[in-house]
């Protein structure tokens, strides 16, 4: 069983003129074996805090630790981190142009390998079939240039086709929803709930409660305003999409705004 912590974490960025605290002390605790749903207003910071666990040099900790089986991260670059079983579904996938689809996830598998046990060509092959065809995605997407021209849509089922690939130990997946038609909806859910098992962890980051309809938490979060103000089952998001943030700020007794008044 792998562990993943985060302790009172606290995260700036630099602006213009100014740094700014986004995360005002986050903390959480995930192991393998479990699916944990983080939801929350925009702007409040649940894309800050996957890339502060990712590594993005953008963040800056000034306070509190990241613990992947009880060893800090927060010195190691994301490579490293991925190394050591961390994946991140970007809410915007980025285009990277010249290299492939099947380029890029053999080449993102490998490095994840020791050196004298790279994957071979068949067995990357093999791997690559099976799980496009759980995906429902065409082999010609594998060798198009990686996520350039895709569809919203494309791009999200890409990376649950990386998450696949890789079988990271935990996977953050931010917004893998969004933009997500019906039936795309049910496939990316086939796919995550595909990994569940005592080996695989995953945090996932939504706005909505259908999608947890699909991918059962065994934890749901809520972020606020830079921290988790609470935690529950699943049935909590079922609450949310009922009575919305402001009921639950009034609940928690927090100011009731539903602009982000950290500025
Ligand atoms: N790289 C960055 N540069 C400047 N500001 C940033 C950066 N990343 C995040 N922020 C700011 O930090 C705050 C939190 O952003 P974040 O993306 O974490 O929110 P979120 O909870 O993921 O929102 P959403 O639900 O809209 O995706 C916002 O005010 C955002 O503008
Ligand atoms: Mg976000």
């Amino acid at each position: 069983m792998a562990t993943l912590e985060v302790k009172d974490l606290h995260v700036s960025i630099k602006e213009e003129k100014e740094t700014r605290e986004i995360l005002k002390g986050v903390n959480l605790t995930m192991n393998t074996g479990e699916i944990h749903a983080i939801m929350g207003p925009n702007g409040t910071g649940k894309s800050t805090l996957s890339q502060t666990i990712m590594g993005n040099g953008a963040y800056h900790v000034t306070q509190g630790d990241v613990l992947l089986n009880g060893e800090s991260i927060l010195g190691m670059p994301v490579d490293e981190r991925a190394r050591k079983g961390l994946f991140l579904a970007m809410q915007y996938p980025a285009e990277i142009q010249g290299v492939t689809n099947a380029e890029f996830l053999r080449a993102a598998i490998n490095a994840r390998r020791p050196e004298d046990d790279q994957i071979s060509v068949m067995a990357f092959l093999k791997e690559l079939d099976k799980n496009l065809s759980l995906l429902d995605m065409s082999e010609q997407m594998t060798e198009r240039y990686l996520n350039e021209g895709f569809s919203g849509g494309e791009k999200k089922r890409n990376e649950i086709l990386q998450l696949l690939m890789i079988k990271p130990s935990f996977a953050l997946l931010d917004e893998i929803d969004s933009g997500l038609d019906i039936d795309a909806l049910q496939v990316v859910s086939k796919g995550v709930n595909s990994l569940r098992g005592d080996n695989f962890g995953s945090l996932i980051i939504t706005h909505y409660q259908r999608l947890l309809n699909y991918i059962v938490p065994d934890v749901v979060h809520v972020m606020m305003d830079g921290r988790i103000v609470k935690s529950g089952d699943a049935d909590l998001a079922k609450k949310l999409e009922k009575e919305g943030y402001a009921g639950l700020r009034d609940e928690l007794g927090l100011k009731v705004s539903l602009v982000d008044d950290n500025r």
